[in-house]
C-alpha cells in the first residue's frame, strides 16, 4: 500500500460528509426548541450573527488547520504550535465522550423505527388492544436495559462498518446517499406536520417573539446574555466545531478546494436543516398536544422527550398513516445520527492512524476502528443501562463546583465535560493561538490555495483576533451556567474571562514555532 493520506473522492463528497457531520440530533431536538424558548426570530438573528462572525471563522480555521497539517486534532496542534500543542487533546476527548450518548440515542431511534414498522406491518396496537403511546413506550424501553444495550451495539456496528470502509469508500459514500435521502424525507414529514389542525400554534411558538411565554409554553423569557450563551452553545454543537471533526475532515481535503466557500455552504445547509427540522417537529408536537387536551406548558418540546414521547404520540394519534410517517421520521433521524457519529469516531480514530502514519505504517484503519468502536461501546453501555437516569447508575463528582445540573443522568454528565467545557475552551484557545501566537496570515496562506479575497482576509483577521475569543468567553460562561448551578452566575463569567485573559497573554507573548 502506498504511503499517502486518504482523501475525499470529490468536493461534493466532502461537502456532503461535512454537512452530514453537522446535521444531527442537535438540529432536530435542540435548535427548534431553543429558538422558541428564546424568543423566535430574536434567537434566529443572534444565531445567524454568531454563525457568521464566529462559527464561519472557526469552520474556516479548522478546515485550514487540518489541511495544512495533514493531521487530526492532536497532531495538528502539535505540528503548528508551541504553547497550545496540548489543545488537540480537548478535541479528542470531547468527541469520545459525545459518542457515549450519541450511540445510545441512535439505538433508541432504531427501537422506535422498529416499533412503527411492526405497527405498520402487523398492527401491534390491534394485537395489544391499545395505542402505542409515547410515554408507555419510553418508560418500558428505558427499563429494558438489555434491549437498550443491544440497540446501542447495533448502532455502533453500523457506524463501525462505515468508518472501516475509509474516507472515500465509507464515510463519503454513506453521506452522498444519506444526505439527499434525509432531505427528501424531511420534506415529506414537514408537509404532513403542517397540515395537522392547530399546527399554526407550533409555528407561532417557533417564530413569534414572546409567544412561548404568552401562550404558557415556558414560564418566563430568558435574558439576553443567556440567549447568547444558549445560541452560541447550540451553534457550536450543531456545526460540529471544536471537536476535532472538521480538522479531521479538512485533513482529507484537496489543496485546490475553496475552504471559504465550502464553509459557507456547510454553515448555510446546517442552519437550513435546523429550521426545516423545526417545521417538521414543533408544529406536529404542539398540534397533537392541543388536540389531545394536554396543557401547553406540559408539551415536551426539547430533549429526548420530544423525540421519544411527544412525537411518538403524534404518530400513534395520526390514524392509519401514522406508523408510516413514524418509520420515515425515525429513519431520517437515524441517518442524521449516523452521519454525525461517524465523524466523531473518525475524529478519535485519526489520532492512532496519524501516529502509525508518522512511523511509516499504513493500513491501520480496520484495527484502529475496531478498538475505537470497542472503547466507545464500553462507555455507551454505561449510559445505556443508566436509562437517562431512570435506573440510577452511580455517577462520580455529583457535587463538583457546588451543585451540578446533571440531574443524576450519565448523559448529562458526559455532555457537561464535552459540550459544556472542552468544546468552548478548545474554540477559545484555537482563536487565541491563530490570532496571536501564529498570526492570522499563517492560516490565510493555507486558505489562499483555494481562493483569495481581500475582503474575507480583513474580516477573518478582525474576527479571529477579537470577536471569536470574547464570544467564546461568553459561550463558556453560558455553558457553565447551564451545567452548574452553584447560586451565582457571576462566578462563571469571572472564571471564563480570567481564563480568556490568562491564555490571551500566553498566546500574545509566544513566538511562532518554526515549522518542521
Ligand atoms: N453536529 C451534530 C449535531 O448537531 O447533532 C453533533 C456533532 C457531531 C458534534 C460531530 C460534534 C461533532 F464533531
Amino acid at each position: 500500500m502506498e504511503n499517502k493520506r486518504e482523501s475525499w473522492g470529490s468536493n461534493l463528497g466532502f461537502i456532503m460528509a461535512a454537512v452530514g457531520s453537522a446535521v444531527g440530533l442537535g438540529n432536530i431536538w435542540g435548535f427548534p426548541y431553543k429558538m422558541g424558548k428564546c424568543g423566535g426570530f430574536t434567537f434566529l438573528i443572534i444565531y445567524i450573527l454568531l454563525a457568521v462572525f464566529v462559527g464561519m471563522i472557526i469552520m474556516v480555521s479548522e478546515l485550514a488547520l487540518g489541511r495544512k497539517s495533514g493531521r487530526g486534532a492532536v497532531g495538528a496542534y502539535q505540528k503548528v504550535s508551541k504553547r497550545f500543542k496540548w489543545v488537540g487533546w480537548l478535541s479528542i476527548i470531547a468527541p469520545f465522550l459525545i459518542m457515549s450518548f450519541y450511540a445510545v440515542l441512535g439505538g433508541y431511534c432504531f427501537q422506535y423505527m422498529s416499533l412503527n414498522l411492526a405497527e405498520l406491518g402487523f398492527g401491534l396496537s390491534e394485537i395489544f388492544g391499545q395505542n402505542i403511546s409515547g410515554a408507555d413506550t419510553f418508560n418500558s424501553m428505558l427499563g429494558n436495559q438489555f434491549g437498550c444495550a443491544m440497540f446501542t451495539f447495533l448502532f455502533m456496528i453500523i457506524c463501525m462498518l462505515i468508518v472501516k470502509g475509509g474516507v472515500s469508500a465509507g464515510i463519503e459514500k454513506f453521506n452522498k446517499i444519506g444526505m439527499p435521502a434525509l432531505f427528501v424525507m424531511l420534506i415529506v414529514v414537514i408537509i404532513r406536520a403542517l397540515t395537522l389542525p392547530n399546527a399554526v400554534e407550533g409555528l407561532k411558538f417557533m417564530f413569534v417573539p414572546g409567544y412561548a411565554v404568552k401562550a404558557g409554553f415556558i414560564p418566563e423569557a430568558p435574558d439576553v446574555v443567556s440567549v447568547l450563551g444558549t445560541a452560541g452553545g447550540q451553534m457550536f454543537f450543531s456545526l460540529s466545531l471544536a471537536m476535532g471533526a472538521m480538522i479531521t475532515y479538512g485533513s482529507y481535503l484537496d489543496k485546490k478546494e475553496n475552504i471559504v466557500r465550502n464553509s459557507g455552504v456547510i454553515v448555510f445547509s446546517d442552519t437550513l436543516v435546523a429550521l426545516m427540522a423545526g417545521l417538521a417537529v414543533i408544529p406536529a408536537a404542539v398540534a397533537n398536544g392541543i388536540n389531545s387536551g394536554v396543557p401547553v406548558g406540559e408539551i415536551a418540546l426539547g430533549g429526548p422527550k420530544l423525540l421519544f414521547v411527544t412525537l411518538q404520540d403524534v404518530f400513534s394519534n395520526m390514524g392509519a398513516s401514522g406508523p408510516l410517517f413514524g418509520v420515515i421520521f425515525y429513519l431520517l433521524v437515524i441517518i442524521a445520527a449516523i452521519s454525525s457519529a461517524i465523524s466523531l469516531m473518525e475524529a478519535v480514530g485519526v489520532y492512532f492512524m496519524d501516529k502509525a502514519e508518522t512511523k511509516g505504517k499504513t493500513g491501520m484503519r480496520t484495527k484502529v476502528t475496531l478498538w475505537v468502536s470497542a472503547a466507545i461501546l464500553a462507555e455507551a453501555i454505561v449510559v445505556s443501562i443508566d436509562g437517562l437516569g431512570s435506573n440510577g447508575v452511580w455517577i462520580p463528582f455529583q457535587n463538583l463546583l457546588g451543585k451540578s445540573n446533571w440531574n443524576g443522568t450519565w448523559l448529562d454528565f458526559m455532555d457537561c465535560w464535552s459540550e459544556g467545557i472542552a468544546m468552548p475552551l478548545a474554540a477559545m484557545l484555537m482563536s487565541l493561538m491563530i490570532g496571536w501566537e501564529l498570526k492570522p496570515d499563517y492560516m490565510l496562506e493555507e486558505v489562499h490555495f483555494g481562493a483569495a479575497s481581500r475582503v474575507f482576509d480583513v474580516f477573518y483577521k478582525i474576527c479571529i483576533r477579537f470577536v471569536v475569543p470574547v464570544a467564546m468567553a461568553f459561550v463558556l460562561a453560558g455553558q457553565l451556567n447551564e451545567f452548574f448551578n452553584n447560586g451565582s452566575q457571576t462566578v462563571h463569567y469571572v472564571l471564563a474571562f480570567v481564563i480568556l485573559a490568562v491564555f490571551w497573554i500566553i498566546a500574545a507573548t509566544g513566538n511562532k514555532k518554526t515549522e518542521k
